[in-house]
């Protein structure tokens, strides 16, 4: 009997895309988009599981191996710097990680410290630790723009996507730091033990990611 397959996919903006690419390997798995409180479901077959969960606990789950395969984005994946592998660039939900503020701010100017407002926390430290910045990091969950324009923060360090939420609030990016997108991330254990399901399903969606490309 085949393996069942525990997907981890994340809730919000990659959601409807992970879909997409699962429907076009052959999963039949649209359903689980509908609204509903149910945590775990099925594909039509019984031989995929999905669980949809917050982004940032997509590489947990993989991680510890609840889950075979997740979605997520690369923003994410950096952050929570788990073992996991990382297959494949899905191309889709593209951002940039950015350093945003107001435009007069000058990130060269010598400080003795700068306050920074962000949902990546290890990313922004990292970061600044790699420049020689004393930097004061201050988590947030959500609204990230808000730090600079309440005063809570010099800047902010977060993904932009549109910049749509940047202009609307007179704000620009200062510098950028790194491109993202969704990644499929992989189990390490699952890729031997599941290997007759997962080696094929990665291939088919590597190829179906070329075509788009091409
Ligand atoms: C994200 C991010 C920015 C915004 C960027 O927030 O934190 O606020 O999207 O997108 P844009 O460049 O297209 O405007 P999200 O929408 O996930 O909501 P949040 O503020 O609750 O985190």
């Amino acid at each position: 009997m085949q393996d069942v397959i525990t997907f981890a996919l994340a809730k919000g903006r990659l959601a409807e895309k992970s879909v997409d690419i699962l429907e076009q390997c052959g999963i039949d798995c649209r359903r689980i988009l509908e609204p509903s409180r149910k945590l775990v479901m099925s594909d039509a077959s019984g031989k995929f599981k999905f669980i949809f969960v917050k982004p940032s606990d997509v590489p947990i789950y993989v991680e510890h191996g609840v889950a075979d395969v997740g979605v997520v984005g690369k923003d994410t994946l950096m952050e929570e710097d788990r073992d996991v592998y990382e297959l494949i660039d899905l191309g889709f939900a593209k951002c940039r990680l950015c350093l945003a503020g107001y435009k007069d701010f000058d990130l060269s100017k010598p400080r003795n410290i700068i306050k920074v407002a962000t949902k990546y926390v290890g990313i922004a430290k990292d970061y600044f630790d790699g420049k020689g910045q004393n930097a004061e990091i201050i988590p947030l969950h959500g609204s990230i723009e808000l730090g600079p324009i309440v005063g809570l923060s010099d800047i902010i360090l977060d993904i932009v996507e549109s910049g749509k939420t940047l202009q609307e609030n007179n704000l620009c990016v200062l510098e950028e730091i790194v491109n993202c997108s969704a990644r499929l991330i992989i189990n390490k254990v699952s890729l031997k033990t599941k290997a007759d399901v997962i080696k094929p399903l990665v291939k088919s969606i590597d190829e179906i990611i070329k075509n788009k490309e091409n």
